[in-house]
């Protein structure tokens, strides 16, 4: 997935919360419009070591309750539950949740990441692949605190986004709306909503730093003392 585009910076673009829907109606708009090419593009990824980044870190065994963050068109729902996991998955685009449905037989709730609305201490992992960057800095923590209310103590979240290699950006590539963290930023914003990091790999592997634009992280929800 490509993200070397001129990027607009926030300020220069409507305030935050008159766009947030127009984010959100575009982004999703632009994934429903090609929702059957990014199944084909997509569905062969090998997404195994961040399955296992996840699954290491919880260190229980299956089935544990993992809700699929922007679960796209199933993908990661159907390798988690033929793991004898209990996913649920997350999207706001329509399509993908009804393909999501179709492919892995799991519940896939049709929400917007601006809009969450999730049982507390429900999830013992949350698996964020590729979704988080699509949320705009502003709102970042709020969805943080979101996902965080929504785990079990000592539960962990995993996460992977591009990132950026010198300043912060924000703004629309091409129907996208995304926003390109550096790493120390993404710890910052990640560690202030109260998780704790486990560790962190770049992608893809076996590339030298500076071709390796995908940063995974893995992070705890501390549990209750
Ligand atoms: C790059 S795709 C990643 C999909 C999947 N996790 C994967 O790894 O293939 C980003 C996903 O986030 C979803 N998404 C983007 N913005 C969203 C929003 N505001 N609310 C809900 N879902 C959103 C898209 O529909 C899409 O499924």
């Amino acid at each position: 997935m490509g993200f070397a585009v001129t990027l607009i910076s926030m300020s220069e673009t409507e305030p935050l919360l008159a766009s947030l829907e127009l984010i959100a109606s575009r982004t999703l708009a632009h994934y429903e419009s090609n929702a059957v090419g990014f199944w084909d593009g997509t569905r062969d990824h090998d997404v195994t070591q961040n399955y296992a980044a996840l699954l290491n870190a919880i260190g229980r065994s299956a089935p544990l309750r993992i809700l699929d963050f922007g679960c796209g068109p199933g993908r990661d729902l159907v390798a988690l539950r033929a793991a004898g996991h209990i996913p649920v998955g997350l999207d706001g685009c329509a399509s993908f949740v009804t393909m999501a449905k179709v492919h892995s037989g799991c519940e896939v709730l049709h929400q917007s990441f601006f809009r969450i609305a999730l049982a507390d201490e429900t999830f013992d992992g949350i698996f964020a692949n590729a979704s988080l960057f699509h949320v705009p800095q502003a709102v970042l923590p709020r969805v943080l605190r979101e996902l965080f209310a929504a785990l079990v103590p000592g539960g962990v979240l995993f996460c992977s986004n591009p990132r950026s290699f010198d300043t912060d950006t924000e703004g629309w590539q091409g129907g996208r709306y995304g926003s390109y963290l550096t790493i120390e930023s993404w710890t910052h914003v990640i560690g202030a909503a109260g998780f704790v990091l486990e560790r962190q790999f770049l992608r893809p592997t076996g590339k030298p730093t500076s071709q390796q634009p995908w940063l995974a992280m893995v992070w705890r929800k501390p549990s209750a003392s």
